[in-house]
């Protein structure tokens, strides 16, 4: 089996890093649209007709340059996820970010479907004591889509939800809340999360919700391309806070998840995560849904000939 999805959409880069017209350029003075080369300035100018690039399917969609590294007739644009908060500042304020890390892809993704890591992994920045009592489930899937869902009794925030409701409430500290995430997970490796809290009994349009995205696009089979957004209900306005956000999810991410992520990766180096034995618990559900998921759709794209793409 091979070690990835090829026929799936995954994070090449950020619109804003690839200007259009340098993208253009360099594909109209060295290439056709096909791949061939149409240019050598030498002798006779003539152009081999094996020297060609390997291309892909690109689609530009809510500010990410996306690509489909496998067979580029079956690129699919309804596969896109849905991330339009990115692009709609009258209802939404958005940060993001990029992490290289040093871990195999998939184990990001279990990391990110992984309510539970919250409260120990983030036991001093994103968690709260009451996800510990938590109740995990999921939904059945929805098209290509597996939903996890945590639902949490009252409970105070964690430090940073704490700053977020004080940003939000004219600095007034947050009673119990009721906390809630749901994490949907697309292949290859795109997860969408909203979290959110609002005091205890209340409807979550009176509290505070963020719109989260985790995109993981594979380098090796040991490091990963880690593109990641927040989107936030509130304050839209407000740059300071912006910045607060962004250094927090930073912080969290390189200096919380990826030190444990790349542990994990040097650990278990190649080895079958199933073959493993892994001890699941019972928050495990959605990445296990979502890893055997992924497993049956590695091994139709193994079995069939026409994965294209590349091997590595
Ligand atoms: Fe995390």
């Amino acid at each position: 089996m091979s070690a990835y999805l090829k026929n799936a959409w995954y994070a090449a880069a950020w619109s804003h890093e690839v200007g259009r017209q340098l993208l253009k350029r360099i594909i109209m003075e060295q290439s056709d649209a096909s791949g061939k080369c149409v240019y050598n300035p030498n002798g006779n100018q003539v152009v081999p007709a094996a020297a060609r690039l390997r291309t892909y399917a690109l689609a530009e969609h809510n500010g990410i340059l996306w690509i489909w590294p496998g067979d580029a007739n079956r690129a699919d644009l309804a596969q896109l996820p849905d991330l339009s908060y990115m692009e709609d500042p009258t209802r939404y304020a958005p940060v993001t970010g990029y992490l290289h890390v040093r871990a195999n892809y998939r184990y990001i993704t279990d990391n990110v479907m992984d309510n539970a890591h919250v409260s120990t992994v983030h036991q001093h920045t994103l968690g709260c004591e009451s996800f510990l009592r938590a109740t995990p489930h999921v939904k059945p899937q929805e098209g290509d889509t597996i939903w996890s869902y945590m639902t949490c009794p009252p409970g105070l925030p964690g430090a940073i939800w704490t700053e977020i409701w004080k940003a939000e409430h004219a600095g007034s500290a947050p009673g119990p809340m009721d906390h809630w995430v749901e994490i949907g997970w697309k292949p290859g490796a795109t997860v969408m999360q909203e979290t959110g809290m609002t005091p205890v009994g209340q409807p979550r349009e009176h509290g505070i919700v963020t719109l989260n995205f985790h995109l993981m696009t594979p380098e090796t089979q040991e490091t990963t391309h880690y593109f990641w957004g927040i989107c936030r209900t509130f304050q839209l306005n407000n740059s300071e806070l912006d910045e607060q956000m962004k250094l927090g999810a930073a912080y969290a991410f390189s200096q919380e998840d990826e030190p444990m992520l790349a542990a994990i990766q040097a650990e278990s180096g190649s080895q079958n995560f199933w073959a493993m034995k892994p001890s699941l618990i019972a928050e495990d559900i959605g990445l296990t849904k979502v890893r055997r998921r992924m497993d049956e759709l590695m091994r139709a794209e193994t079995a069939s000939t026409d994965a294209g793409g590349f091997d590595r």
